[in-house]
């Protein structure tokens, strides 16, 4: 172990050296300036001013005092910061064509092998070909049909283990977010309890979130690593990517595996994956990418999901009067010898825009995830080099004072335009990120939260706890990450009435 450690820290010093004299010697160049910023230390940059926990309230801070377009370098690395929806559309969407590579990930990319998943894969042909599967399943809300019926199936079985067990809100939660997703990619239908699909993605996953942590990986700082052989003492990470790589391989395999087999037995459902592979004959470049392509939908679409349904729970939680004037309207239009369906949508304009408000409130990726920068630009004035990581702080433009009233208060009325006030922004236009890496699960997430909302307020009352004759008072606190959720809280939730329960407990395959 100190051996290991030894030959690590002798490394780093030698390229750190390396780096130092290489950034003493590079001349200053002349021409546009970086946007301005926190002043960091002589070669090691902004090192020590990089927030660790909740980066989107920094970032946000740093707006403040030096403006939407803002940059810090650490370690020779620029980061480009935005902090206002006018600049990252202008940067990210109107200039798509160079905004949109992702940054080189050397342990969880190259060394464990995801930089095959859709929000790792380079610029280039590739994700053209990814993009465009996924455009032909998912692309439109109107290829969300072939999926509502999945939608309702899943959310009625998860009001089921809700009424059953209410204090397992969040696993029901996590559980009807990853069986969506494994019915959409590949027609599996999960089991109730240690489904092994379900642990297997979910391993790969940890390891994914493992591999992907700031700072976890010297080799993500020092790329010449990766060239380091497995035997070598030290290079412990080698050895971890290769066992990573067995797990990550399998869980992209195993269900590809699965599809072609019930294809091939006549027993295949409707999936992602049976509609890209059926028909023609297809090559083994396009296999990989529709294999690839399933395993990006699990990875991209479920902890999202999650954080957003269970924010719902929240703002429930914490604004009953909110909870009390949707279930009216749902109990107005739909009745009560129904639950809610996707074509009663466009009738409850509350409950819409409370869908709205959830992805708004609770910024799921707050700082959404980094455009790498492919040539140089100059961007109202501002220097952005080719390789920069630009930002979009995605949280402060869901947050800005400017934009939504109140930002901190959960207000689906914002979003209701009445004869003296035009409604606020639509957050979609923000939450699911920008120009050609904008989110292409967006759909399919709106239709998710809507069916959850309008489903869970249509059956169940969601209260506070009250424990010992004291009233428990959820706070609204977030995790860091790329997709943050909200700290575990604690709420009640009832069925409203004997009529809800009976819809609830009615036949579930009468529904399928
Ligand atoms: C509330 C739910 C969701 C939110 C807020 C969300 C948000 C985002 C954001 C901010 C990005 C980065 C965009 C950028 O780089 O500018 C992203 C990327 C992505 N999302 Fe989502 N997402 C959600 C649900 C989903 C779902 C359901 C799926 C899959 C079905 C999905 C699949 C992906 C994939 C594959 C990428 C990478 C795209 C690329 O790099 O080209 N997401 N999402």
């Amino acid at each position: 172990m100190a051996l290991s450690f030894i030959n690590t820290v002798d490394i780093f010093c030698g390229v750190l050296c390396l780096f130092l004299l290489h950034s003493l010697l590079r001349r200053p160049r002349k021409g546009p300036l970086l946007p301005p910023g926190p002043k960091g230390l002589p070669l090691i940059g902004n090192v020590l001013d990089m927030p660790s926990e909740q980066q989107w309230l920094t970032f946000a801070k740093w707006g403040e005092q030096w403006g939407d377009i803002c940059s810090v370098t650490v370690l020779g690395q620029p980061f480009i910061i935005l902090n206002s929806a006018k600049v990252a559309t202008a940067m990210l969407d109107k200039k798509s064509s160079i905004y949109s590579d992702r940054p080189v990930l050397q342990m969880a990319g190259n060394l464990v092998g995801w930089v095959n998943v859709l929000a790792l894969i380079p610029y280039g042909e590739r994700f053209r070909r990814v993009r465009r599967l996924f455009h032909r399943i998912m692309g439109t809300s109107a290829s969300m049909k072939n999926f509502s019926q999945i939608e309702e199936f899943e959310t009625r079985r998860f009001l089921r283990r809700v009424l059953t067990k209410p204090g397992d809100l969040a696993a029901h939660v996590r559980h009807i977010a990853g069986a969506i997703i494994l019915r959409i990619s590949y027609g599996y239908e999960v089991k109730e309890v240690g489904d092994p699909l379900v642990e297997l993605v979910d391993q790969a996953m940890e390891q994914f979130s493992s591999s992907t942590a700031p700072g976890a990986y010297l080799v993500d700082v020092l790329p010449i690593l990766r060239h380091v052989p497995s035997w070598f003492p030290g290079a412990g990470f080698k050895r971890t990517a290769k066992s990573w790589a067995v797990t990550m391989n399998q869980m992209v395999d195993e269900p590809h595996q699965f599809v072609k087999h019930q294809m091939a037995a006549g027993t295949a459902r409707p999936s992602f994956t049976s509609s890209l592979m059926e028909g023609k004959s297809i090559t083994a470049e396009e296999e990989s990418d529709i294999k690839w392509s399933a395993a990006s939908l699990y990875g991209g679409g479920t902890d999202t999901t999650v954080s957003a349904i269970y924010s719902f729970f929240l703002a429930m939680t914490r604004y009953p009067e909110v909870a009390k004037k949707a279930q009216a309207e749902i109990d107005a239009v739909v009745g009560n010898e129904r639950l809610p369906t996707f074509e009663d949508r466009p009738h409850l304009p509350y409950v819409d825009a409370l869908v709205k408000e959830v992805l708004r409130w609770n910024a799921v990726a707050p700082t959404g995830m980094p455009h790498r920068v492919m040539e140089d630009d100059v961007h109202d004035g501002y220097l952005i080099p080719k390789g920069a990581l630009v930002i979009a702080n995605i949280w402060k433009l869901l947050h800005d004072p400017a934009v939504y009233v109140n930002p901190d208060v959960f207000n689906p009325d914002r979003f209701m335009a009445t004869e003296s006030t035009l409604a606020e922004p639509d957050p979609r236009g923000v939450c699911f990120g920008f120009g050609r890496r904008i989110c292409p699960g967006l759909h399919l997430a709106d239709v998710s939260v809507f069916i959850s909302c309008a489903m869970s307020l249509a059956v169940f009352d969601i209260s506070k706890c009250v424990e010992a004759g004291v009233v428990i008072e959820p706070v609204h606190e977030n995790t860091t990450g790329t997709v943050s959720h909200p700290k575990p809280f604690k709420c009640s939730i009832k069925a409203r009435s004997r009529k809800a329960v009976s819809l609830i407990e009615a036949d579930e395959h009468k529904q399928r």
